[in-house]
């Protein structure tokens, strides 16, 4: 009884924050915008005790391994790219690797055939984490409060319990036999769980006691190490703690580009996101996209065509730099750009079948989480992270409360077959020890005449680069609110398959019909969600907040 109360009295002071976040208000200094509202409140909590963007990061970062397990993790990986406060900025990759066990054709029968689920679920499909040692070296470099003060919070939620919502029952539940089969019986998440049961995770707080403690070695070695380690090689991994030790976060140059009068600051590779986001949006700035109005037949063909065209050089060209050789000075030549529109017909569709990489259907998980954060200093954090798949791997390790990534699916298993979403890759993105797959994440932080203007992502697997790119339009050329830009319909094309996702019920079937009759395949019954977009938008100064409708996301200002 206690603690549903306790459980009211934390979700009016939540909604009270989300009201006013999402008012414009001269007042809002900051924000912290994620997919669950204990995350977002953990972060503004630090940010009103004196910590900075980064700190409120590694807070928010924790708070969701705990609360969001669908995604929210220590196992996996993610990007993270900052503004800092004097417009200097920099992105750190913490993406999964392979092991280094790992070779070409892991995933392969004798006779070359993909082995079907392999890469998907069990210990096989888990990639060495990253999140652990990402995030301490973003508190490393740029944090201020003590690490531990930052951790607390997660640790109190892991073991007094946060109230699951309806939505996450619902996904939960839906995944319980899998749970099961993978886990047996007893495992932690095969209970029947309903709205509002508070779930506590022991288990998760005593390693990130131990993270709070020791730092990195917290983790990557001692007990939390071995268990990790076995509890992977039971189901068949070849993780090894050396694998683990080895892991280093990387500090790389951002992926920027202009379009108009914005600096767009993305993620660059081994995310596909900025190079794709940059692709699409110098294809479509020669148009008058304003004129044609929010999801209209022309401002929707334009975008699609643009899509599509980036989509296919994605699944031919894009891999780990550390590894392979990108043609990035190709592939975003303003004049290559110009050629890959030039067959662009308002009249007809252009098939996929048309469109050469160079001169995929690529679906990953749409089970990544996004959370965007301001500070009153003006510092900037955009992050996507991910275990891949929903609960990735499904494999989940008692001992430590946490499920393990399946981001080895990420990789092409097999040049021109598809991975679990459909994903054709290439060489370019074949396994090798110790390299990094290919991922859509696309953290992105925009400036206009050069001051801080919106800070967003996405999960949604493929989807998040479009999602991405129809939220800075809506706000840039539609002028919509941050709420409304975030909640917009959207619609998607990832050049294979050769046709058109749009969320359903949410387009004009005329319209619809109208792309039909010139070449277009609108799907509206496969799709889904299109992305969840958090975002925070500065205007003239002043700060919005907004957290997308589809999932339990929440804005909280302060
Ligand atoms: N696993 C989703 C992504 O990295 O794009």
């Amino acid at each position: 009884m206690k603690n549903i109360q306790r459980l009211i009295k934390t979700c009016f002071f939540v909604l009270s924050f989300v009201f006013i976040g999402c008012k414009p208000s001269t007042k809002i200094k900051g924000g912290v915008v994620s997919a669950m509202p204990y995350a977002s409140e953990v972060g503004v909590k630090i940010l009103k005790a004196g910590g900075n963007a980064y700190d409120a990061m590694v807070a928010t970062n924790f708070a969701l391994a705990v609360v969001y397990p669908v995604a929210g993790n220590i196992t996996g990986g993610g990007f993270f790219v900052y503004r800092n406060a004097d417009g200097s900025s920099g992105t750190l990759d913490y993406r999964e690797q392979a092991p280094e066990k790992a070779f070409k054709d892991l995933y392969l029968d004798e006779v070359g055939n993909v082995i079907p689920k392999k890469s998907i679920v069990g210990g096989l499909a888990v990639g060495v984490p990253g999140t652990v040692a990402g995030t301490i070296e973003i508190h490393k470099k740029l944090g201020t409060l003590p690490l531990s003060m930052l951790i607390q919070p997660a640790i109190d939620l892991a073991e007094n319990g946060y109230a699951v919502t309806e939505k996450q029952v619902s996904s939960l539940n839906g995944y319980r036999e899998v749970f099961i089969e993978v886990n047996g019986p007893d495992t932690f998440y095969a209970k029947d769980f309903k709205a509002g049961d508070i779930i506590k995770n022991p288990a998760l707080a005593k390693v990130l006691r131990e993270i709070a403690t020791n730092g990195i070695e917290g983790f990557n070695s001692g007990w939390v190490a071995e268990a990790v380690v076995s509890g992977v090689q039971t189901s068949g991994c070849i993780l090894t703690q050396k694998d683990l030790v080895n892991y280093k976060p990387k500090w790389r140059d951002p992926l920027t580009f202009f379009y108009k009068d914005l600096k767009v600051i993305s993620m660059g590779l081994p995310s596909s996101g900025g190079i794709c986001l940059n692709q699409m949006m110098k294809m479509i700035e020669p148009y008058n996209i304003k004129d044609m109005g929010h999801n209209t037949q022309k401002s929707i063909q334009l975008m699609v065509e643009a899509e599509k065209r980036s989509y296919a050089d994605r699944s031919e060209f894009l891999g780990d730099p550390d590894f392979v050789q990108v043609p990035l000075n190709i592939l975003l030549d303003s004049v290559y750009i110009k050629k890959k529109m030039s067959g662009f017909d308002w009249t007809k569709a252009t098939p996929s079948s048309e469109i050469k990489p160079g001169d995929s259907y690529y679906f990953e998980s749409d089970e990544t989480t996004h959370f965007s954060i301001l500070d009153d200093h003006g510092n900037a954090v955009s992050v996507t992270t991910t275990l891949n798949g929903a609960y990735g791997s499904k494999v989940f390790i008692d001992e430590i409360g946490v499920f393990m990534n399946n981001e080895m699916d990420d990789f092409s298993s097999k040049p021109g077959v598809p991975n679990m979403f459909g994903l054709i890759g290439n060489l370019a993105n074949a396994i090798e020890p110790k390299k990094r797959m290919l991922s859509s994440m696309t953290p992105t932080i925009v400036e206009k005449k050069g001051e801080l203007y919106l800070i967003l992502g996405s999960p949604g697997g493929s989807t998040i680069i479009t999602s991405v790119f129809q939220t800075i339009l809506n706000v840039y050329e539609h002028n919509f609110p941050i709420q409304k830009s975030v909640n917009a319909s959207r619609f998607h094309h990832q050049w294979l398959p050769d046709s058109i996702t749009f969320e359903p019920n949410k387009f004009d079937p005329r319209l619809l019909q109208n792309l039909k009759n010139i070449g277009y395949n609108a799907e509206e019954k496969k799709s889904k969600i299109i992305g969840k977009v958090d975002a925070i938008l500065v205007n003239d100064g002043i700060i919005t907040l907004g957290a997308d409708y589809r999932g339990d996301d929440t804005a909280v200002a302060y």
